[in-house]
């Protein structure tokens, strides 16, 4: 089992938002927590990478490869993000930096983990693994010159560009135009070909139709339903997910 989360609480204060979660994930699985605004959804991706901020406090326990996350300090988060597990986030103009060319985030990104190899031969080989056409273009570019999309492929090179084992997203195609969604969603599914994991959080029952294996569905903090693709869309058990799915 890549991921291991067994019973998680977290708290903001005295706002109690994960209310005890369990789920695996496993290696070359692609799983969806899907759920509306607020059911804590990005609160979970956070705990697993520790981005949480410091009024939170969490309870529980969460295994990647076999080793306690919770409780790790922040040095030891560092080695992991990006090299063992990444992050793409919804808004990737937020994500880059506008003073940068996105070839130097490339090596930055790589550079963070690896001394041996070549930077520039590995940011290209990421930018083209993420279907960008002209790379070589798009590494010398600043962001501001690339269209939404092209940003989220940029943000998915420097995910994995280190080659790691699980890559969360936070519903990454939201902020795109719907004509390029499913091209970035396509990209999800090429990273488990590759033997990856993928966690994809979204609100949008039509982007788990496209990319998920399995499904969890979350409502104020808990798990109101789980199964695969199949089971959730042929005979979703609990009223919230038909609701949600109602809404396609
Ligand atoms: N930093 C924070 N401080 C206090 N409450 C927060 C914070 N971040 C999120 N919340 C609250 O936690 C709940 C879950 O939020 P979130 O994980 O962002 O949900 P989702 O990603 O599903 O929209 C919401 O009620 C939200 O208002
Ligand atoms: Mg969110």
């Amino acid at each position: 089992m890549l991921l291991e989360v067994k019973d998680l609480n977290l708290w903001y204060g005295e706002k109690h938002v994960i209310r005890g979660i369990n789920f695996n994930l496993e290696k070359g699985e692609v799983l969806c927590l899907v759920g509306e605004s607020g059911s804590g959804k990005t609160s979970i991706l956070y705990s697993i990478l520790g981005l949480l901020p410091e009024v939170a406090k969490l309870q529980g326990s969460i295994k990647f490869m076999g080793k306690e996350l919770i409780g790790l300090s922040e040095r030891e988060y560092r080695k992991l993000r990006g090299r063992h597990i990444s992050i793409v986030f919804q808004e990737p103009s937020v994500y880059l930096d506008p003073l940068f060319k996105i070839g130097v985030q490339l090596e930055e990104a790589y550079r963070a983990h690896f001394r041996e190899g070549n930077p520039k031969e590995k940011a290209l080989e990421a930018l083209k693994k993420a279907g960008v056409p002209d790379a070589q273009r798009v590494y010398n570019s600043y962001p501001h010159h690339l269209s939404g999309g092209l940003k989220q492929r940029v943000c998915i090179a420097i995910a994995t560009i280190c080659n790691p084992e699980l890559v969360l997203a936070d519903e990454p195609t939201t902020a795109l135009d719907v004509s390029v969604q499913s091209r970035i969603l396509k990209l999800f599914r090429d990273m488990k070909s590759e033997g990856r994991s993928v966690l994809l959080v979204t609100h949008d029952f039509g982007v788990v139709a496209e990319v998920a294996d399995r499904v969890i569905v979350l409502r104020e903090g808990q798990i109101v339903e789980e199964g695969s693709v199949y089971e959730i869309f042929d005979s979703p058990k609990h009223p919230y997910t038909v609701e949600l799915l109602r809404a396609i």
